[in-house]
């Protein structure tokens, strides 16, 4: 059966998940977080004493350890729900170096593109447009100002009860973006056929409707 995939990728805290979970709900489609995949993976090299910026220690773990998607659609690391604990500033910290590893990347992008084969998704994250699904239906490139950006994972934060400063997530925030650009393998880029969403001056559904219009634009039958 043909399965529908819309992909929305950009740098972090550009307003991705938030908008990707709000169409994937109107739609009735799977919302797949891969960055929280990444984040699992990071905060499993945590838990086992991994430096993260130890690469051959880190792929060590592909294949000893499960990462997946429960019922409530929410990560869990070997079946426990990490949810909560990937979005802690350590595992922020350190998911860049992660997400630079080839292995890591191929061994999460087969797990993502399994997912894609079984479910409509919505997927975001920084490579699915230009490498995942290359493929995908929709293609939406989500981009916003750094100092923006940090303003909204900072009020993010807050309302999740996380303590943390706006100044380390702008400065976070900055080192992510350079890292994910400048990587070797698969870097955050705009696939060719995606369409760029500025959303510095948007509302959430603004970007929303913007998103359901292109869709709709583009034939899909939905
Ligand atoms: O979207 P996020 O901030 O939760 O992503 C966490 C990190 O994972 C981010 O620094 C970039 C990386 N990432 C990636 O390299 N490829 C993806 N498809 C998703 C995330």
């Amino acid at each position: 059966m043909k399965r529908f995939a819309i992909a929305i990728d950009g740098p972090s805290s550009s307003g991705k998940s938030t908008v990707a979970k709000i169409i994937a709900n109107k739609l009735n489609f799977l919302y797949v977080d891969t960055g929280a995949m990444y984040r699992a993976f990071t905060y499993a090299c945590l838990k086992n004493n991994i430096d993260p910026k130890d690469e051959e220690k880190a792929i060590s773990l592909i294949g000893k350890i499960n990462i997946s998607f429960n019922e409530e659609n929410h990560i869990t690391l070997d079946g426990v729900d990490v949810s909560k604990e990937i979005r802690e500033n350590d595992v922020a910290d350190n998911v860049s170096y992660i997400s630079s590893y080839k292995d890591i990347r191929v061994e999460l992008v087969r797990l993502q593109r399994e997912i894609a084969k079984k479910a409509n998704v919505v997927m975001d994250g920084r490579d699915i447009g230009s490498h995942v699904l290359k493929n995908a239906d929709v293609k939406i490139y989500q981009v916003a100002e750094a100092k923006e950006r940090a303003k909204r994972r900072y009020k993010e934060n807050l309302a999740k009860g996380i303590e943390c400063s706006f100044e380390d997530i702008l400065k976070n925030i900055e080192k992510r973006d350079y890292i994910d650009s400048h990587r070797a393998f698969s870097p955050l880029t705009k696939a060719n056929d995606a369409i760029v969403l500025d959303t510095t001056y948007m509302s959430i559904e603004e970007v929303v409707n913007s998103i359901l219009k292109i869709i709709k634009d583009k034939g899909l039958d939905l």
